[in-house]
């Protein structure tokens, strides 16, 4: 019995060619692995890929499938395998960085594209980021318009594109200039030039990498004319919720950073509001929302008047940054992280003054002494170096944890109405009646294993530092405190 593509979503994926960039990031690993388990039809995936750090586009295709991340799949499925064809490209150079002949193999054979790959770093010049993450969407799509039977793309924007509207809707925002003017000033700009208006341009967004996403939008919005295109907006994705287990993750992105540094007590004061929504959703979650946009525009029949679909993925419990680090203080005496150095509870304010005071105390008077002392015993000193890291993260991110957006959601509840009850446990990506506490106590154990790759077995002796690093640290702190009044005691009144 032939199953209905229009009602079963691994029945569409069945026979499709799907062109995937960014394949090697966290979300096109974890792209990969749902697409191959649940819709194992699929006829194969072609990833996008360059070559990095001495390993070519086969060998780093071999590295990933050897992730954990992969092991249902390997015991389950492991000749799904086969259907991945790593490409040679990079997507800072013209037309993707394609050999010719690939890019006629991709012509001929993909019927659905994602685009994933883009520098997700806050800092890049303003050209790197235009010609990485906006042109190579404009060139994605005029691939796009040359293959013959393309039913799909999708492209995977952010929830922070555009950060000026208090209240997000699921369409595209007039951009403030002209992406093409755009891409060719980067392309005609040496990065010194360039980066004189960059100044100019923050003025519209609070990073490159944002200004430039923003951008790709318009291209998306442009080509939807001609192109059936949607555009997917996660917000801070993180670790996964349940698929292919939950709390994968292998992404030290900026707030992740900063998460693993309190866990080990490295970072004792954080620069953020509280009081706002920590604007995390699960990876997997993300995934499913894009499989399902990606059936959704591959059934509608595509006319010159369709409206590009647009649909933001963002946590919707909408809890507080305070919520998420009272459930990791209950939590953290059960799954510590190994060798804490200093107490783990992670102070936080909004006040500038306030965290740059406690930042010279807490962070670089220590990492003064620990790097005098790498020097005395002949170890290269990294602690200052380290610390300097982590403030500027701290500072970049700040924008995005001390400020509140709303979102709309109607297509979210459109697409997820339309999954047959069935398939709702597979591709549903509505995960309001999720448990907060489970989840972030998974978030831990993942971040434990897969981020600072830790043994599990070792939590007895964990807890044991972590007890004695609280109370000796706590100690130091208050006789420190004690010291600091009775000094000020003795110059005021004495
Ligand atoms: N993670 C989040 O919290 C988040 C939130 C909202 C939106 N997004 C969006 O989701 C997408 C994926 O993000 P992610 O978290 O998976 O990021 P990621 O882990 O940093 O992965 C980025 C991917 O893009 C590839 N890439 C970057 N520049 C490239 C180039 N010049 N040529 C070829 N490939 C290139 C990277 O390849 P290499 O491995 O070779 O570097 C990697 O595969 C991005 O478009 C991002 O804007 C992410």
């Amino acid at each position: 019995m032939t199953i209905d593509p229009a009602k079963s979503i691994p029945a569409f994926y069945a026979g499709q060619s799907i062109f995937l960039t960014g394949a090697t990031g966290f979300l096109g690993k974890v792209f990969i692995e749902k697409v191959l388990r649940s819709c194992p039809d699929v006829r194969e995936i072609f990833l996008l890929m360059r070559p990095k750090k001495g390993l070519d586009v086969n060998q780093r295709l071999e590295k990933i499938l050897n992730l954990p991340l992969f092991d249902k799949l390997r015991e389950e499925l492991p000749s799904s395998f086969k259907k991945l064809i790593p490409i040679s490209g990079n997507v800072n150079e013209k037309v993707l960085g394609l050999a010719d002949k690939d890019k006629q193999m991709l012509i001929d054979r993909v019927t659905i594209i994602i685009h994933t790959a883009a520098s997700v770093k806050f800092n890049d010049s303003l050209k790197y980021a235009i010609l990485n993450n906006t042109r190579s969407t404009r060139d994605i799509c005029i691939l796009a318009q040359n293959i013959k039977n393309i039913v799909a793309l999708v492209y995977v924007s952010t929830a922070f594109t555009n950060v000026n509207e208090p209240f997000v809707e699921e369409k595209v925002y007039s951009p403030v200039v002209n992406w093409k003017k755009m891409i060719d000033m980067a392309e005609s700009l040496d990065e010194h030039n360039l980066n004189v208006f960059t100044a100019k341009f923050l003025d519209y967004a609070p990073n490159t990498y944002i200004f430039s996403k923003n951008l790709a939008e318009s291209v998306i919005h442009e080509y939807s004319s001609s192109l059936p295109c949607a555009i997917v907006r996660p917000s801070i994705v993180v670790s996964s919720i349940k698929e292919p287990f939950p709390g994968w993750i292998d992404n030290y992105y900026g707030p992740i950073s900063l998460c693993a540094g309190i866990a080990k007590g490295a970072i004792q004061i954080v620069y953020i509001d509280k009081s706002c929504y920590n604007n995390i959703v699960p990876v997997d979650i993300v995934i499913k929302a894009m499989l399902v946009a990606c059936w959704k525009l591959g059934l509608t029949t595509f006319t010159k008047d369709s409206n590009l679909f647009v649909l933001n993925c963002v946590n919707e419990k909408r809890t507080t940054h305070q919520y998420g680090r009272n459930i990791y203080r209950s939590l953290n005496d059960e799954i510590p992280a190994e060798g804490t150095i200093w107490n783990t509870k992670g102070r936080y304010t909004n006040n500038f003054i306030l965290f740059y005071i406690l930042t010279m105390l807490l962070h670089v008077s220590p990492a003064i002494l620990i790097d005098r002392i790498l020097i005395c015993f002949g170890r290269r000193p990294i602690a200052i170096r380290l610390v300097r890291l982590l403030y500027v993260v701290n500072c970049v991110i700040y924008y995005f944890s001390s400020n509140n957006w709303e979102y709309s959601n109607l297509n979210k509840s459109f697409l997820t109405s339309l999954i047959l009850p069935e398939e709702q446990e597979m591709f549903s990506f509505d995960y309001s009646a999720y448990d907060s506490k489970e989840y972030y106590k998974n978030m831990m154990i993942g971040g434990k294993k897969f981020l600072l790759r830790e043994d599990l077995n070792q939590l007895n002796a964990a807890r044991v530092r972590q007890r004695r690093v609280n109370l000796f640290s706590t100690v130091v702190e208050n006789i420190i405190f004690l010291g600091v009044l009775w000094i000020l005691y003795k110059w005021i009144f004495l």
